[in-house]
């Protein structure tokens, strides 16, 4: 049998090329320090067994149609798969797999890292004392807000959600939580399952853990802006497609939303001007799985799923799971 390509469609840790290798498959890097565009992908996968991409890789039909009748697999090394056009790939017979609950603590670390940013004002905070502006110790310096025992609503209880709920034991936080079905885990929690616009007019915090679908796509539009609490923090480290940033941006200068954390936008990496001129925003580039050990297991995650396919057995991670 001859041997097999794999595209590794940008830079991933190494240790998921050395397991690709040591299956006996060819890495094909994509050489260029920048993610294929859409026609370079659909001329990359032409004479490829398999493709591990990643969340940015614009998986469209006409790269799918493209890869067909040769790749079998797209390993995308990420929870999130809105940037592949699933349907397509099972029309095609490709399966494509992702690696979940290895990103679920770091994102939630991440999310209450976010949290307790905007509540306690840390990006302003630090721009002042970087800039030389800081002359002592002020009474009413950066008075922020209370994290603890204020109310967090999460939209979304899957891994993430319930593991951002755990967190918020620790610092006396009622939950409130929107999901489609009632999650055993969050009421042991202590959560409450409530509808959207009672969580958006009762928290204190509203933190977004959903996919991003043709349903959850400006969940956050302009009715529930209406419906948020005055002077709540919203925090995204999900998609950012999920809140229609125009009006996020008026909510945040209206005071309607007193800060937002975000590390996820609409139309990333490019982030409108308007939300970076805000200093009740702490903006972060797409980091919630970004630790060493995290990386790490998400790129041998994608690895192991492509050499299970390619060996001829059932992918570990499917999308949509078994
Ligand atoms: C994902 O995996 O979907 C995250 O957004 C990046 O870690």
């Amino acid at each position: 049998m001859s041997e097999m390509t794999v595209l590794v469609t940008r830079m991933i840790p190494e240790i998921g090329v050395r397991i690709l290798q040591k299956a006996g498959f060819r890495v094909r890097m994509n050489p260029q320090a920048r993610q294929y565009r859409e026609g370079e992908l659909a001329d990359a996968v032409k004479d490829v067994d398999a493709v591990i991409c990643q969340l940015t890789d614009p998986v469209r039909r006409r790269v799918l149609e493209a890869a067909v009748p040769r790749c079998k697999v797209i390993a995308t090394c990420a929870i999130g798969f809105d940037n592949i056009d699933l349907q397509a790939a099972n029309e095609l017979g490709i399966v494509v797999t992702n690696t979940p609950g290895v990103l679920t603590n770091a994102t939630a670390d991440l999310t209450w890292a976010l949290m307790l940013a905007t509540a306690r004002r840390l990006g302003e905070a630090e721009r002042f004392v970087r800039a030389g502006a800081w002359r002592g110790w002020g009474m009413l310096q950066f008075l922020g807000a209370d994290v603890h025992a204020r109310t967090l609503g999460i939209i979304g209880a899957g891994r993430i959600g319930t593991a951002v709920a755990r967190r918020a034991a620790g610092f006396d936080m009622p939950i409130l939580y929107h999901s489609r079905s009632d999650k055993p885990e969050m009421t042991k929690l202590g959560a409450k399952r409530v509808p959207l616009p009672e969580l958006l007019g009762q928290s204190d915090f509203i933190s977004l853990h959903v996919p991003l679908t043709d349903n959850t796509r400006y969940l956050l539009n302009a009715d529930a802006f209406q419906q948020i609490r005055r002077g709540a923090i919203l925090i995204n480290t999900a998609r950012g497609a999920i809140v229609d940033h125009a009006e996020m941006i008026e909510a945040l200068r209206s005071g309607r939303l007193a800060a937002a954390g975000l590390d996820v936008y609409d139309g990333e990496p490019a982030i409108p001007k308007e939300l970076l001129e805000l200093d009740n925003v702490v903006a972060l580039p797409h980091i919630g799985s970004a630790t060493v050990s995290t990386r790490n297991r998400m790129a041998e995650m994608a690895a192991e799923n492509v050499v299970s396919v390619l060996h001829g057995k059932p992918p570990i991670n499917p999308i949509p799971p078994d």
